[in-house]
């Protein structure tokens, strides 16, 4: 059973546990290896969330995190709710003090507190405009869930990360590290590399931002990231890590090469190159340590990676996909020791 004395989600001043980035979590490696223990036995807390509901709240599509949520918490015995809010729910009002005479019918002061009432946690996915940065990376929407909904709250992506991709990234690189002998590298350390990749979607940063962030506070590996100029991140989530705008530099003996689009943070949404040549193919993968391929999916093949790479005998994107039910499912155990709500 779960030892609160031992929980490796922080308590946030309101009291309430939330999983909204990294900061969120006492202890990385703990919280990567019982998701670990989970994978090994699904099943061992299927009492946990016995008589816990958690509602998944969707205001944008998804396939993975909403599937791999519903099941973790089935395999606590949780019950999951999902709610499309964006195609479903009534549209939301999130700026304060508004005059409410738009396409908005609710807001959310009056929204949250009532999903608050109705389960013991929340889950909740958002997407960024890309028009906005300051409004985006405000972390509005997320934040007024937390302050109004009085009962924890998950992203399942938010304006700005997506803290449950990056655990279950951290756990399909964890699983590499079980193979001896370690590899060769600066202090033994596995070399990862996240690598931009054109697309023809302006992307939000999230999982780049999101992966950096956890990888460098996880501090295992030597972290890499490669890019065409302009594409910098924000600093506050890639301190810690190189930056190599030379790709073929980037890749020279890599472990992992972690594939993503993202838009210009600097030019803030904006695509500044569609250089296919920054796309990687089985020659790239030659110059490094017979690296993992990685990538968060859903791909766009032949756009973002080559059909080569991603059928060919390096890619861990599948077991990437399936770590999330564990990740997921680490996180919600975290959360179940909530006090059943009064009144
Ligand atoms: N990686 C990920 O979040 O996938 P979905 O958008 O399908 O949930």
């Amino acid at each position: 059973m779960n030892d609160l004395s031992k929980s490796l989600l922080k308590t946030s001043p309101s009291g309430n546990k939330n999983f909204i980035s990294v900061n969120d979590v006492n202890d990385i490696n703990a919280l990567v290896q019982k998701a670990l223990s989970y994978k090994s036995d699904p099943f061992k807390d299927k009492l946990l969330g016995q008589n816990k509901r958690v509602g998944c709240l969707f205001l944008n599509p998804s396939m993975r995190t909403r599937l791999s949520t519903q099941i973790a918490a089935q395999n606590l015995g949780m019950e999951a709710i999902v709610f499309n809010v964006g195609a479903e729910g009534w549209a939301l009002e999130f700026e304060e003090g508004v005059i409410m005479n738009g396409s908005s019918v609710e807001h959310i002061k009056d929204a949250a507190p009532v999903l608050g009432k109705y389960f013991d946690i929340l889950a909740i996915r958002t997407f960024p405009s890309l028009k906005n940065r300051d409004e985006d990376y405000s972390e509005q929407y997320i934040k007024q869930f937390v302050k109004y909904a009085g009962i924890p709250i998950i992203s399942l992506e938010s304006a700005t990360l997506h803290p449950l991709q990056s655990l279950a990234d951290l756990i399909t690189i964890q699983e590499f590290y079980k193979v001896p002998p370690p590899p060769e590298g600066v202090g033994g350390r596995l070399k990862v590399v996240l690598t931009w990749a054109p697309h023809i979607k302006p992307l939000p940063q999230c999982v780049a931002n999101s992966f950096s962030q956890w990888i460098n506070a996880w501090d295992k590996t030597d972290f890499i990231i490669t890019h065409p100029e302009g594409y910098e991140l924000d600093s506050q989530f890639t301190k810690g890590a190189t930056v190599i705008f030379n790709q073929k530099e980037a890749l020279e003996n890599a472990d992992f090469v972690y594939i993503k689009n993202w838009s210009s943070y600097k030019k803030y949404g904006k695509i500044l190159c569609t250089d296919e040549t920054w796309m990687l193919n089985n020659k790239k993968l030659e110059q490094t340590n017979n690296a993992k391929v990685m990538h968060c999916l859903p791909v766009r093949r032949n756009i973002e990676l080559r059909d080569e790479v991603l059928d060919g005998a390096y890619s861990i994107v599948t077991q990437q996909a399936s770590n999330r039910v564990w990740a997921a499912q680490a996180v919600l155990s975290e959360l179940c020791p909530h006090p059943l709500k009064g009144g």
